[in-house]
């Protein structure tokens, strides 16, 4: 602060209480005060908010992957899952390109890494050019297939993984790990009574496309096509639109359409 600044500001303090300059000098500094203490102390929780973010994201890939009842920890189940990145154009696994420092978020925003999407019945605006994959392995052959989906729900965006079987076209596995639906309406997409409704389900059709559709109610099991139908969640049908619209986007052929097309020649 320079010496005129402090002179004048010793001028205004010196005013009487009731002078209105000298409370809104006071309210001014105080308001400073606070903001440069929030700011300083956002910016320090950071990398603090990121681990937790990150040892999170982990906890749900071993949950969707079924390996979250074992008796080893979070870190070693993690570590039997492989991570790899995958070209969303192309559908191809990007080895040369490492998964454990790329996040596809700050990818998304980025126009460099990102294309803006015409059709975007997911409401992302822009897609990231690579999204990272999970695979799991059984006696060396792939049994589970987890790709981290994302979308705008009523009012927020909602981010889950979807754990498929090895033909690519199954579920075996739904979760959302973030999202800010209403309490007790919306947000019921992220409960564990919806979510076991997806398992089994079939997500894409026999020409690749994806049919998996969220109903307004409930889904009569001996109904012809129900295997491509889960029940609405009540009073927030267009939170569960809303999941219909990101498995629409994120299976078809601007998401991993192309990946789960290469299926067959993945090692
Ligand atoms: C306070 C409030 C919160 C709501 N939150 C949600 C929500 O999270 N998700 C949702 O789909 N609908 C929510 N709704 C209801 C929607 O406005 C809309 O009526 C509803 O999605 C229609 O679904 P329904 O046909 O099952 O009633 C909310 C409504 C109110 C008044």
């Amino acid at each position: 602060m320079s010496l005129g600044l402090l002179e004048r500001f010793g001028a205004v303090l010196a005013l009487p209480d009731e002078d209105p300059r000298k409370t809104l000098a006071v309210a001014l500094v105080l308001c400073l005060a606070c903001s440069v203490l929030v700011s300083a102390t956002a910016v320090s929780l950071r990398p603090m908010q990121e681990h937790n973010a990150a040892r999170e994201l982990k906890r749900e890939v071993v949950k969707v992957a079924g390996l979250d009842d074992t008796d080893i920890g979070l870190e070693q189940a993690f570590a039997r899952i492989e991570t790899r990145l995958v070209d969303l154009d192309t559908g191809e696994i990007l080895d040369n390109a490492d998964p454990s420092v790329y996040a596809y978020r700050e990818a998304a925003r980025d126009p460099a890494r990102s294309r803006a999407l015409d059709e975007d019945p997911a409401g992302i605006r822009r897609r990231p050019d690579r999204m990272p994959v999970y695979l799991v392995r059984d006696a060396g052959e792939i049994s589970t297939i987890i790709l981290p989906v994302y979308g705008q729900g009523l009012w927020s965006t909602m981010h889950g993984l979807l754990a498929l079987a090895p033909d690519g076209r199954t579920a075996k596995a739904l979760s959302f790990y973030e999202q800010r639906e209403t309490a007790g309406l919306g947000s019921e997409v992220a409960s564990p009574k919806w979510l076991r409704q997806w398992p089994g389900k079939t997500l894409i059709g026999p020409q690749g496309e994806p049919v998996i559709e969220v109903a307004k109610g409930r889904v009569d099991p001996s109904a012809p096509g129900a295997d491509r139908r889960v029940d609405g969640l009540s009073g927030a049908t267009l939170t569960g639109k809303g999941v219909e619209s990101l498995m629409a986007f994120w299976l078809g052929e601007q998401g991993y359409g192309p990946f789960l097309a290469r299926l067959d020649g993945l090692q």
